[in-house]
């Protein structure tokens, strides 16, 4: 067991996705999640039910969220350390979008323990080709599921697969927004990669290749058959 969070045991997967918005990390860490069986810590989804919901949480993050400003970290240090307490995390987690910045990283490691064993699959894209994911990605306000128009469109147009509501275009994935959110992946998350460079298994990953070949590479990554 753990000694920082004794319900998570000493041998349960980590995984971290850090890239930029659209490069990839959403889809394949859910892909990931649910071949490994544990569950994937969301941030961003997280916070998007709390805005669905209107709670106290989703009324404080959304003028940050809907501007693409990075929300505070004492608040998303709180929710990860909620998320990783439920039983579910006693294997382990995948974790999409967090941490996100220095404090983050450090707080994470105070509820989660020595990072050497932590897979951290850093994905690069070329920006012009975030654009075109952003522009284009589709999502589903129910049950978040992701889609692109052209790169992995719904079986029905503008319907989710999964639960049948309709799609919406992401009201921070509007070419205004995305600008502010790049730059604040430039300023606050791509340190990171420095950071854990020394400190974690870090891999980098060509995002810019189709979904299921660099799904194969993760699975080789974690040793894990496909
Ligand atoms: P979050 O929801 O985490 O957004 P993000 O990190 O900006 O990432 P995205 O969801 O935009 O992209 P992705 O890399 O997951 O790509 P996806 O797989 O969807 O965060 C949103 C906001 O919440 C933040 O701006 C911030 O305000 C707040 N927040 C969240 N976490 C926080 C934290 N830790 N600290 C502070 N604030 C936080 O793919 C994109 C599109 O491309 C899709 O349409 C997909 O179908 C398509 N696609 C995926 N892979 C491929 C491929 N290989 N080839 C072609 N198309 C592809």
């Amino acid at each position: 067991m753990d000694a920082a969070n004794p319900r998570v045991g000493k041998d349960a997967v980590r995984v971290i996705f850090l890239g930029p918005p659209g490069a990839g990390k959403g889809t394949q860490a859910a892909r990931l999640a649910a071949h490994l069986k544990v569950p994937k810590i969301g941030t961003g989804e997280m916070l998007r039910t709390a805005i669905a919901k209107n709670t106290p949480l989703g009324q404080q993050v959304h003028p940050f969220m809907e501007t693409g400003n990075l929300v505070p970290d004492h608040l998303l240090v709180a929710l990860v350390r909620e998320r990783i307490a439920e039983p579910d995390c006693d294997r382990g987690f995948v974790c999409d979008g967090f941490p996100r910045t220095l404090a983050q990283a450090q707080g994470l490691e105070e509820m989660s323990g020595d990072p050497r064993a932590w897979v951290v699959f850093d994905f690069e894209v070329p920006r012009p080709e975030l654009m075109l994911r952003l522009s284009g990605r589709r999502w589903c306000p129910s049950c978040q599921a992701t889609f692109h128009l052209k790169n992995d469109p719904p079986k029905a147009p503008g319907v989710c697969d999964a639960c049948g509501t309709g799609l919406v275009q992401r009201e921070d994935d509007h070419e205004s927004v995305v600008a502010l959110r790049l730059r604040q992946y430039d300023e606050r998350t791509f340190p990171l990669i420095e950071y854990y460079r020394t400190r974690a298994r870090m891999i980098p990953v060509d995002g810019y290749r189709p979904m299921d070949v660099v799904f194969r590479e993760l699975l080789q990554a974690v040793g894990v058959p496909a």
